[in-house]
């Protein structure tokens, strides 16, 4: 698809369907993992951090991502539940930015996206623990290995610790790359905390 300009009158005045609108231009694009967002969280003494994560579901309760719950971003979001998600989505250039406040999701739902992962992948939410400084290579491979013996042929629990988020957002930008750096970009914010969505254009 080629680069197009983002105009007021294509914008959906519901920035869910235009993430919705978005992400399937960049999964019809080819584009490598247009799940991956970059999330940033920050601690309640200013410290800020990001990593990557994969974004899993998207609708208008919020932008759900699965991770563990004692890791750095989990101790921050527990501290400070806010964060920031960044999507780059390269061959179309353009970026989407959100913020918001961060809840769990709840023990259902992530439970049932759990069920849904590699049996590996349910081992290793178990085997890992996320962040910590680990003394080798070996440590966490002896860890898997035990965790295959004990959950062999049975099914793999959820652990307690390994669960979603859900990122509520109160900002949204739809940012689309054009030439001579005049890039087209839309803001937008829920006005009065009220599920009212005040779209606004942005000098690039
Ligand atoms: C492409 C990609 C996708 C990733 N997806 C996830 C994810 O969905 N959940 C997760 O916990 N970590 C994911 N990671 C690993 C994180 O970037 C990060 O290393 C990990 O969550 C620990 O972050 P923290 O120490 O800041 O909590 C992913 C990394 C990459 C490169």
């Amino acid at each position: 698809m080629s680069v197009m300009p983002l105009l007021e009158t294509e914008l959906d005045p519901d920035p869910f369907v235009q993430f919705d609108r978005w992400f399937e231009d960049a999964k019809g694009a080819g584009i490598a993992m247009p799940e991956a967002m970059t999330v940033s969280t920050s601690a309640l003494d200013g410290e800020v951090s990001s990593r990557v994560c994969l974004l899993k579901s998207c609708d208008h309760r919020g932008f759900v991502f699965f991770t563990n719950y004692c890791s750095r971003k989990g101790k921050q979001i527990h501290d400070n539940p806010r964060a920031s998600l960044v999507f780059w989505w390269q061959s179309l250039e353009r970026q989407v930015r959100i913020e918001g406040a961060v809840v769990k999701t709840t023990e259902e739902e992530s439970d049932e996206y759990f069920a849904t992962r590699p049996r590996g992948s349910q081992l290793g939410a178990w085997a890992s623990e996320q962040s910590r400084v680990l003394a080798g290579r070996g440590a966490l491979d002896g860890r898997f290995e035990e965790l295959s013996t004990t959950y062999h042929d049975v099914v793999i629990p959820r652990p307690p610790h390994w669960g979603g988020y859900r990122v509520i957002p109160l900002l949204l930008e739809f940012w689309q790359g054009r030439t001579d750096r005049l890039h087209d970009r839309f803001q937008y914010r829920l006005r009065n905390d009220v599920k009212d969505w005040v779209v606004e254009r942005l000098s690039p």
